[in-house]
C-alpha cells in the first residue's frame, strides 16, 4: 500500500463566519416499509422493551448519536396522507392502503400526537410534511393550528380533548413533497401558484418549504423561486431531492456485494451533490441574494437494490462502509456550503435506504452511516471554517475523483476537522496548516474496517464503528496527518 504526500489543507481561520445549521444533520422517517413501525413504535403491548411504544434501543440511540431533527411522515406518502386519520383512540382510526408502499394495510396508529411526543422523547425538531397532492388547503390550515395554536379554536379544543394541553413547537413545516412527481404530477407554473395558496393559510411564525427540485431540474428551481418569492413571507426554504445509486435507476446495483468499479462509481455520483447545490444555490441568488431562503436537501442518500427476500415495496438495504464515505462526503459538502444549505435529512431513519439504524425483532444494528452521523455531530452549530483544500486524484479505468474531501469548523475554542479518504488501496498523507490556532491538545476518531463492503449484521461482532485515532500535537501551525484508506476521519484541536 503506497503513502503520498501532495495534499493539503490551509485553514483560513480569519474569514468570515457562517454557521453550520445542526439541521444539516436531520433525518427522515416515512410510512414506508419497517421505518415507522418495528424499527420505531412497537406498541405499548410490545415484547420489545419500549417506552410508551417507541422502541427503548432505537431512542437511545438515536439520542446518543445527537439527532437534531426529524422529517415525517412522508415522501410520497405524505401526499396521500390525512392527518385527522391519525389522531383520537387508536381503535377508532380509520385503516388505509399504503399506495406508494407496497400496499400495505396503515392503521394510523402512528399519528400527529405520537410522531411529535417522539420528537420530544429523542430531543429532536420535528419537521412536518403537508399533503398538497391529495389533500385540501383548509386541511393544512387546520393541522398548523392544531398543532400550534394556543388561541380558543376548534382544533385546539379537538387537541385538548385527544390529551394535549398545551402546543407543540414546531417551526418546519413542508408544503408537499416531490410535486412534480408522486405528489401531484404537476409542472413547477401549477405547483408554485398552489404553494403560494396553501402557504398563505399555514399561519403563524412558521418556517414554510417548497416542494423543490428532482436533482438538476435547473427550471423547477427557477419558476419556484420566482413564482414564490413574489410573496417573500410565504417562503423559507426550497427542497432539493437527489438520491445515490451505482449506475442506473433501474438497476441500482447491490447493497454490500461490490467491488473497486462499484465503489469508485457510487463515490463519484455522490460527489455530484456539490455541483447541485452550487447550481441550485446560483439560481436562488438571483431572487435571494441575501441567501435568507435555505436549500433544504430534505432527501438524500444511497439507494440500492432491496436485500434478497425482502418486500420491494419496503426499500430495505444493509449499510457498508461505503455508506460510511457517501455519508462523510455529502456532509463535508453540506457543511461547506452552509451558507445556503440549512437543512438535510439522510433516507431514512431506520429500516429504510441508507439508514443509520437497522432492526429486526428484538434486535437493533448501527450501521457505519450511525458512526458517521455521530463523529459528525461536534459539527452542529458550530462556525464553518472555509479551507482551501489540494488533493491528488484517486482514479479507476481513467476516470478520476478528488481522493479526500473535507470540511472544518470551530465551537468553544476547539476546531474540528472532518476528512475522507475514498481511495480503498492507499493512504493519503496531508499536511493541515492551522496559522492563527494555537493548540494545546490534538485528538482524533476514525470510521473504517478492513474491507470496503465490511458491513454491521444481528448476532455478529460490530465490524465498522467509530475508534479513537491517533494525532500527534501540531508544530508551528502545522500538522501532517496520514489518513487510512477507505475511511472518515475526525480530528479536533483545542
Ligand atoms: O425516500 C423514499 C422516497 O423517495 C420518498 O417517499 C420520495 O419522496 C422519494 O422519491
Amino acid at each position: 500500500m503506497g503513502v503520498s504526500a501532495q495534499n493539503s489543507i490551509n485553514l483560513d481561520t480569519e474569514a468570515a463566519k457562517t454557521t453550520i445549521s445542526k439541521e444539516i444533520y436531520g433525518h427522515f422517517a416515512e410510512h414506508l416499509g419497517r421505518c415507522i413501525y418495528g424499527g420505531i413504535f412497537v406498541g405499548e403491548d410490545s415484547s420489545i422493551p419500549n417506552i410508551q411504544g417507541y422502541r427503548e434501543d432505537v431512542v437511545g440511540a438515536l439520542k446518543d448519536m445527537h439527532i437534531p431533527l426529524l422529517r415525517w411522515p412522508g415522501g410520497c406518502f405524505a401526499d396521500t396522507y390525512h392527518w385527522k386519520d391519525g389522531i383520537g383512540p387508536r381503535q377508532n382510526r380509520p385503516s388505509i392502503v399504503n399506495v406508494n408502499w407496497g400496499g400495505v394495510t396503515e392503521d394510523n396508529s402512528f399519528g400527529t400526537h405520537e410522531f411529535l411526543n417522539f420528537c420530544e422523547l429523542i430531543g429532536a425538531e420535528p419537521y412536518v410534511n403537508i399533503n398538497v397532492g391529495s389533500g385540501t388547503v383548509q386541511e393544512a390550515s387546520e393541522w398548523v393550528e392544531y398543532v400550534t395554536s394556543s388561541n380558543v379554536s376548534p382544533m385546539t379544543d379537538l387537541r385538548k380533548k385527544n390529551g394535549r394541553e398545551k402546543p407543540w413547537d414546531v417551526k418546519f413545516w413542508g408544503i408537499g413533497n416531490e410535486n412534480w412527481g408522486c405528489g401531484g404530477n404537476m409542472t413547477p407554473e401549477y405547483y408554485s401558484d398552489l404553494y403560494n395558496r396553501f402557504a398563505t393559510y399555514c399561519h403563524g411564525d412558521l418556517y414554510r418549504i417548497a416542494g423543490g427540485p428532482n436533482v438538476a431540474d435547473y427550471n423547477w428551481m427557477e419558476v419556484v423561486m420566482q413564482k414564490t418569492t413574489r410573496h417573500r413571507h410565504l417562503v423559507q426554504g426550497v427542497s432539493l431531492h437527489y438520491y445515490t445509486f451505482t449506475t442506473a435507476w433501474e438497476d441500482k446495483g447491490s447493497a454490500t456485494d461490490f467491488g473497486e468499479k462499484e465503489w469508485f462509481a457510487v463515490l463519484s455520483r455522490t460527489l455530484r451533490m456539490d455541483e447541485l447545490v452550487t447550481k441550485h444555490s446560483a439560481i436562488m441568488d438571483k431572487y435571494d441574494p441575501d441567501k435568507k431562503i435555505g436549500l433544504i436537501v430534505d432527501e438524500w442518500g444511497d439507494w440500492f437494490n432491496v436485500e434478497e427476500g425482502t418486500n420491494p415495496g419496503f426499500l430495505y438495504q444493509q449499510n457498508t462502509l461505503r455508506d460510511a464515505l457517501v455519508a462523510g462526503v455529502n456532509l463535508n459538502i453540506f457543511n461547506n456550503h452552509s451558507d445556503r444549505v440549512k437543512m438535510a435529512n439522510i433516507a431514512q431513519m431506520v429500516n429504510v435506504l441508507q439508514s443509520v439504524i437497522l432492526t429486526q425483532d428484538d434486535q437493533m444494528v448501527l450501521t457505519p452511516t450511525y458512526f458517521v452521523f455521530k463523529m459528525y455531530a461536534v459539527h452542529q452549530n458550530a462556525e464553518l471554517i472555509p479551507m482551501d483544500l489540494k488533493c491528488e486524484d484517486y482514479e479507476v479505468d481513467g476516470q478520476k475523483i478528488p481522493a479526500i474531501s473535507a470540511s472544518a469548523s470551530e465551537k468553544d475554542g476547539v476546531v474540528s476537522i472532518t476528512m475522507c479518504n475514498l481511495n480503498p488501496n492507499k493512504a493519503e498523507t496531508i499536511d493541515l496548516n492551522l496559522a492563527g490556532t494555537s493548540v494545546k491538545t490534538a485528538s482524533g476518531e476514525i470510521v473504517t474496517s478492513k474491507n470496503m463492503n465490511d458491513y454491521n449484521d444481528f448476532g455478529q461482532a460490530e465490524k465498522v464503528n467509530l475508534q479513537s485515532f491517533e494525532v500527534k500535537k501540531p508544530k508551528d501551525g502545522k500538522l501532517t496527518i496520514e489518513i487510512p484508506a477507505k475511511s472518515v476521519v475526525l480530528v479536533q484541536l483545542q
